[in-house]
């Protein structure tokens, strides 16, 4: 595949989401074909998996459920638009993959992020990331961001959760960040979005 595969990581409230867009601008005007895509979501059923995980009133679903669900929706998502793109030489830009299961399945819920890598290495099949940017911002300011913008995010099941669970997501990433040490990149996120995607921006380069 000729594309590169960039994942973007962080807890809630990180703010990756708008430091994406800003880092598709800036790939788009350096002369870059470059596509943003979502986990979960992306494509049609993988949206709809995303509807039942993220459902307030499924506040019953087993921790191991929703691990394979994410798994599940990663998977067509995958096969569906991220491998054509990158078969196309597209760069490809996710809002989230594996990590997130791993941080917030396997280390905050506690089943273990060994258990979760195996349940994606069957829905991956050893297509990671080139590079995976960890947006990191400590969880209580990415919550008190949700606060503040509760009009235009979606508050969905896992916003719901105690700040703890926020608490042990962001220590899953650092643990994931010292795991993966080429692959993933910390990216201080506690600054502009502008800052923020400026050093983005400059670590992407740096693989293309
Ligand atoms: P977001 O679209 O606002 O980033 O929300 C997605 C939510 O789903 C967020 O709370 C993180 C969670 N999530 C997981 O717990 N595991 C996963 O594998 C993925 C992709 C997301």
């Amino acid at each position: 595949m000729t594309g590169k595969f960039i994942s973007f990581e962080g807890t809630d409230g990180s703010g990756k989401t708008s430091v994406i867009k800003e880092v598709e601008r800036y790939l788009k005007v350096a002369g870059y074909d470059v596509v943003t895509t979502r986990e979960p979501g992306g494509v049609s059923i993988s949206e709809q998996v995303r509807n039942v995980i993220h459902d307030t009133e499924n506040k019953e679903m087993d921790p191991v459920c929703e691990a394979l669900l994410y798994a599940a929706s990663r998977r067509q998502h995958l096969v569906q638009k991220v491998i054509p793109l990158l078969k196309e030489g597209k760069i490809v830009l996710c809002d989230r993959y594996i990590d997130s299961s791993l941080a917030y399945q396997g280390y905050a819920r506690g089943i273990g992020i060994e258990k979760v890598k195996e349940i994606n290495e069957f829905a991956i099949d050893g297509i990671y990331p080139d590079l995976t940017l960890f947006i990191n911002v400590r969880p209580e300011v990415g919550l008190q961001r949700i606060f503040e913008h509760q009009a235009s995010h979606e508050i969905n099941r896992l916003d719901e959760e105690s700040i703890e669970f926020h608490k042990r997501t962001h220590e899953g990433y650092l643990i994931l960040a010292k795991m993966y040490p080429d692959r993933i990149k910390d990216v201080e996120g506690e600054r502009s979005i502008k800052e923020v995607a400026n050093d983005c921006f400059k670590l992407i380069k740096g693989i293309l």
